[in-house]
């Protein structure tokens, strides 16, 4: 039940979409330009380096403020499963944020708010995976490749910590753990079927850092 909830509270928070939102306030619909995504690498493309910023943050904290919120409701009954039952919450949060019911389920990817999921993890995790996120993107300009890297990235990291008993939590509960892991790359790549078909054939879309609005 615990679970359910989890997934629910991270829903919720999930569908609150910064780049959307911003886009109204310069009273445009992100879902409507550039590659039609509702996420920081299209704010960033579409809006510039400010939009990118904020909806990157804005989608990063609101997983990282949803799994806050179940660590003070779950802390105290729960501590033995309170790790696998933030993952579940991040996991609504992407739902949430891929599938808001409010746009028709039109959202985002899910990156920059499993990016809120890593940090709320283990800050070491968050640290490489930020660094090879700005090596690939650095040399290769694909924001998508380095997208579906980290979130392979974050699978590799939970199963490690895990492993080494960081989590403290029984086998059976890091089995569920390292499943629902599996579930954020999968839907990474999900949703990534488009840009994985265009890095493929080379056409992918390279990330610029000027402005070009409306495109
Ligand atoms: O996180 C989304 C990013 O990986 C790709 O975004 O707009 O290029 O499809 P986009």
């Amino acid at each position: 039940m615990e679970r359910l909830v989890c997934l629910l509270i991270g829903y919720i928070f999930g569908l609150f979409q910064t780049g959307y939102f911003y886009g109204k306030t310069q009273g445009v619909d992100i879902r409507k330009m550039g590659s039609g995504n509702a996420g920081s690498t299209n704010a960033l493309r579409t809006m510039g380096i400010k939009a990118g910023m904020i909806t990157l943050l804005g989608d990063c904290f609101k997983c990282v403020i949803a799994v806050l919120v179940v660590r003070g409701i779950y802390g105290q009954s729960h501590a033995d499963i309170l790790p696998l039952l933030s993952l579940y919450t991040g996991f609504g949060a992407v739902l949430g944020h891929n599938f808001p019911f409010y746009l028709k389920f039109k959202g985002g990817k899910g990156i920059a708010v499993t990016a809120g999921m890593i940090l709320s993890t283990d800050i070491r995790i968050a640290a490489v995976c930020l660094i090879v996120f700005i090596v690939i993107v650095a040399v290769t300009r694909y924001v998508s490749l380095g997208s579906l890297v980290i979130s392979v990235l974050f699978l590799v990291g939970l199963v490690v910590d895990g492993q080494m008993g960081m989590f403290g939590m029984a086998q059976k509960y890091l089995f569920e753990m390292y499943g629902i892991g599996a579930l954020f790359v999968l839907s990474a790549f999900i949703r990534h079927r488009a840009n994985i078909g265009r890095l493929r054939n080379g056409t992918e879309s390279k990330i610029s850092f000027s402005k070009k609005k409306n495109k």
